[in-house]
């Protein structure tokens, strides 16, 4: 049976102070099924500035690059005062340009740092989530993994092109960590969004220019919420969702076939 969203309980959004995390955290908050919503991030003026909306909206800081072990501290922390979490939206992110015909020019650290923020970061706090979602598992219970990767996942941005290899390999992950628990009942999730409204290109100078033609968020958000709540496990939006039909049709199953074919062979050479 395909579950969606509207199974769980508490949900943690990291990258809820800005832009898409905000608006699907109060988009959730707002489900029939009244879930508690932690909202994480480094701003802590507007984690409070989101908590004072409603006592079913929690806010705890975290900055995603802190490193692994504040990281499993903070996971640790989150569990001890939320045991009823069972989902986890990874929004947090950044997006920097970099420019490969001057090599002197590409800052190492900064490019590291995109890496950490966009894909290190997410594959280390779901591997310390894991061992929570697999005793939810154990009792029956549904969890749900949603990463936020980009349609820049299925067509890199030159411009952008660490980012643009960040959610690509954010959205090869999603696929393969769906094939590896296809028997249980955690879900992945993956939202892949378009251009849409919010502060992401604030620092590169080009809001201005892209607000003409990105998606509204409140659209946006309406479209990743229905897939959200059908439990899709690619939930592409908007122009992403053409180069999804074109690029991306039958992966996900092509996946699963040679993860359990695999799987298969190792069983018979034991
Ligand atoms: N907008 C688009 O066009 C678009 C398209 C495709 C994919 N996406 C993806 O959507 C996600 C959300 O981005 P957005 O567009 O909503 O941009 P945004 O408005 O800039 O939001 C980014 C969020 O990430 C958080 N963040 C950044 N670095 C962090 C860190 N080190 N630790 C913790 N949180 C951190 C920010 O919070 P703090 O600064 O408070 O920490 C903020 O809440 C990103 O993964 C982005 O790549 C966006």
């Amino acid at each position: 049976m395909v579950v969606g969203i509207i199974e769980s309980r508490c949900v943690l959004v990291l990258g809820a102070t800005s832009g898409i995390g905000r608006s699907l955290a109060l988009a959730l908050h707002d489900l029939p099924s009244k879930p508690t919503v932690i909202v994480g991030g480094r701003r802590q003026e507007r984690l409070d500035e989101l908590a004072k909306t409603s006592d079913r909206i929690k806010g705890v800081q975290v900055d995603v690059t802190a490193g692994r072990e504040a990281l499993r501290g903070f996971v640790k922390d989150t569990l001890a005062t939320y045991p009823d979490l069972d989902a986890v939206i990874f929004s947090s992110g950044i997006q920097l340009e970099f420019d490969f015909n001057h090599p002197e020019q590409v800052d190492l650290d900064a490019l590291e740092n995109e890496l950490t923020t966009n894909y290190t970061s997410i594959v280390t706090l779901i591997t310390l989530f894991l061992p929570h979602f697999l005793k939810l598992n154990e009792q029956g219970r549904p969890s749900f993994i949603i990463p936020v990767s980009s349609a820049l996942s299925i067509v890199p941005a030159p411009w952008v092109p660490n980012y643009a290899a960040t959610k690509a390999a954010i959205h090869s992950l999603s696929i393969s960590l769906g094939a590896q628990f296809r028997e249980t009942n955690i879900r992945v999730l993956e939202v892949i969004p378009p251009l849409v409204e919010s502060e992401l290109h604030d620092h590169q100078g080009t809001t201005p220019a892209l607000s003409r033609v990105w998606m509204p968020l409140s659209e946006f958000t309406e479209k990743a919420m229905a897939g959200l709540v059908k439990g899709n496990s690619q939930i592409p939006v908007g122009f992403a969702a053409a180069n999804w039909e074109v690029f991306e049709k039958g992966k996900e199953e092509k996946a699963l076939q040679s993860y359990q074919h695999t799987l298969q062979l190792h069983k018979e050479l034991k």
